[in-house]
């Protein structure tokens, strides 16, 4: 059993990892392996909408996106943290995000998914509302903990003295382990996740004639 847990602020060691580094703390405690990733501070490319990936299956940006595609098999759950930029999710993990899942989202049905946000003050819950839904439209299993997902400070120290920040971390986290070991539990009694319908395409506007 295996968790991702992407870090998309541009400080690998501030306010958002700390609050990861809560949720893998009681990941590891519940014998859950942890593999982290820190998208950086360099140029993160959004979707350019080329449709290379449509025949291809992959980004034609060889860079983080399909590295983490291609080992996507490995995770038995994501978890993605971003500090709020502007009550939005950081431009990194946008970009990141929005290819990762263009290309690579139907890899990601059943697996378990949760997002935290890191602020100064405000523009939480918008950025949790932005996160989440990736996960809702993969048709991944979307996981709660004790609040809104959410951390505040503005750097690493800061977030320390968010003890209630911590706390909601910790408990997301032993959830996630939960939720983890009862689909392994479920898969090794046959359960098995629903099968889809073909899917139904419907555009809202139409050519005439
Ligand atoms: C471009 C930018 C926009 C920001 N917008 C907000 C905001 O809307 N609300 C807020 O409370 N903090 C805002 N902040 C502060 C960060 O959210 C806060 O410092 C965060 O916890 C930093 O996390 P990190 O150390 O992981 O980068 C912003 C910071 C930057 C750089």
């Amino acid at each position: 059993m295996k968790v991702l847990l992407i870090n998309g602020s541009p400080h690998k060691n501030g306010a958002t990892n700390r609050a990861l580094l809560e949720i893998e703390g009681e990941l590891l405690k519940n014998d859950i392996e942890v593999e982290k990733i820190w998208l950086g501070n360099d140029e993160m490319s959004g979707c350019i909408s080329c449709g290379f990936c449509y025949k291809n299956k992959r980004c034609f940006r060889d860079d983080l996106v399909n590295e983490v595609g291609s080992k996507l098999d490995l995770y038995d759950g994501i978890i993605v943290g971003s500090p709020v930029h502007y009550a939005s999710a950081s431009g990194f993990l946008t970009s990141f995000l929005d290819r990762l899942f263009y290309v690579y989202g139907a890899k990601m049905k059943g697996k378990v998914y949760a997002s935290i946000a890191s602020a100064r003050r405000a523009g939480t819950t918008a950025t949790l509302d932005q996160l989440y839904k990736y996960g809702y439209i993969a048709g991944m299993v979307m996981v709660g903990g004790q609040y809104w997902n959410v951390i505040h400070g503005n750097d690493a120290l800061e977030a320390e003295h968010d003890l209630e920040g911590l706390q909601i971390m910790r408990t997301l986290g032993r959830n996630i382990a939960w939720i983890i070991k009862c689909i392994v539990l479920g898969k090794e009694n046959g359960l098995k996740y629903p099968e889809r319908e073909a899917s139904k395409r419907t555009n809202f506007i139409r050519n005439e004639g």
